[in-house]
């Protein structure tokens, strides 16, 4: 098969290294990839949010599956358009995107169909929503609506910054026309995992778990990111909780989509609080995570690419994947100043020394390609060092031992990923 990832950071980078070992692959295309991409993939100069640009690629290159790594071309359609076109996509339809596109959608999906999350509240008029918040006697958690790059999500302590939010979401439209509607929910307690299954529509193929840190500095302290690592599988998650999540969340979900219209192809990626009154969703993506994404394909000793085309093809029943029963660790490296403004373009040096370990793989996440086969930091996450091992102590020392190999101006990273604090 002639295949296309669609995407260019460290996810669509685990994507194409677990794509190109698979013997159904016979060309592997990326748009637009990075230069660590770039040695698995034929990269196309394609931005991955120009729906009509790929669907004209994946013609012109004759490819016969799409693989969409991240949410906005998903939730703009690009896997109906593809389709339309003739062309089999991996990924959710844009209305069945809608479970990462619309919290508001999500929440209310979970409410009419009984699947556990926290109590919430749709505004439109942002008078009615301050309002609400003066009122409320117990924390809450004010969320814009639409997609705005993981950052619209403000969790808060007390009614004057639920309202500092609500204003800056609604009034000063911090988040775009992703926050003229927010989300307010109730406040939960209580560790996060995140659980990753297929979808074909009608059954799921359970994947793995995981576990993030979100925030930038060590000891879970400082600014949110995108993620500065992380590791699979989650401590937390034992075969009787994963199969509580299966069963109270994840399989209502796929039958509430299927009764709402929505089929649901592609990943469900569940974000959860165990609580003291069970396991709760506080969001669903629709696509791998990333850096979650480099764990888990570290992980899987199955051929992926088979399974995707049968989450695509409806026929994942008949599916079983094979995962290493260790762990695996991803450290993230980024730019001086991420997640604020950073200082773009230096040159990384060690990469090669860093991948001789075979159980490390060095992941780019925003890289780019600089004079004389150079490769520059250009992005605010710029690499994810990710490690296997027996277990998640071993995975970690290996992670951070090809870490300590790789350098660039202003480059750093957490040192406690995966660390006794989790
Ligand atoms: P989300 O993008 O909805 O997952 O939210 C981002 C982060 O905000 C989550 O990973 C949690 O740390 C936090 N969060 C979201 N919803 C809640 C909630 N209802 N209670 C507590 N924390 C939350
Ligand atoms: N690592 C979080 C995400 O991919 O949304």
């Amino acid at each position: 098969m002639r295949i296309l990832v669609v995407g260019g950071g460290g996810r669509e980078h685990a994507l194409c290294w677990s794509i190109a070992g698979s013997p159904l692959c016979d060309a592997l295309f990326c748009a637009p990839g990075n230069p660590g991409i770039a040695q698995e993939a034929t990269c196309l100069d394609i931005g991955a949010g120009d729906v009509d640009g790929i669907v004209a690629a994946a013609r012109e290159y004759r490819i016969d599956f799409v693989v969409v790594g991240p949410e906005q071309p998903l939730v703009a359609g690009l896997v109906d358009r593809l389709e339309d076109a003739g062309i089999r996509a991996f990924g959710p339809t844009a209305a069945a995107a809608a479970l990462e596109g619309s919290k508001g959608f999500m929440k209310d999906l979970c409410a009419k169909h009984g699947i556990p999350t926290a109590g919430y509240r749709r505004f439109a008029d942002p008078h009615d929503a301050l309002a609400y918040v003066a009122g409320a006697r117990s924390p809450l958690v004010v969320k814009a609506d639409g997609l705005a790059a993981g950052k619209g999500v403000v969790v808060t302590h007390t009614p004057e910054q639920a309202e500092a939010a609500v204003r800056a979401a609604m009034l000063d439209k911090s988040f775009g026309h992703a926050g003229a509607e927010v989300v307010i929910e109730e406040r939960l307690f209580g560790p996060e995992v995140s659980v990753f299954a297929l979808a074909d529509g009608a059954h799921l193929l359970p994947l793995a778990t995981a576990q993030d840190h979100k925030r930038a500095w060590d000891g879970d302290r400082g600014p949110n990111t995108g993620g500065m690592g992380g590791f699979s599988p989650s401590p937390l998650v034992d075969d009787t909780l994963w199969r509580d999540i299966s069963t109270r969340i994840l399989e209502p979900t796929l039958e509430a989509m299927t009764v709402e219209g929505r089929p649901f192809k592609g990943v469900l990626y569940a974000g959860l609080m165990l609580t003291d009154a069970g396991p709760m969703l506080l969001e669903y993506n629709v696509r791998f995570g990333d850096p979650e994404c480099q764990m888990l394909v570290r992980r899987l000793r199955s051929d992926l690419l088979p399974a995707l085309v049968a989450a695509r093809d409806g026929v994942l029943d008949s599916f079983d994947l094979r995962w290493d029963p260790g762990a695996a660790v991803t450290v993230v490296m980024a730019n001086r100043g991420y997640p604020g403004e950073i200082h773009p373009g230096a040159r990384i040096e060690g990469l090669d020394a860093a991948a001789a370990d075979p159980q490390v793989t060095v992941f780019h996440s925003g890289t780019s390609a600089g004079p004389e086969g150079s490769v520059l930091a250009t992005g605010g996450r710029v690499l994810s060092v990710t490690a296997a091992g027996v277990d998640l102590a071993e995975a970690r020392s290996r992670a951070y031992a090809a870490v300590d190999g790789i350098s660039f101006d202003g480059g750093w990273c957490r040192r406690d990923i995966a660390g006794s604090s989790t």
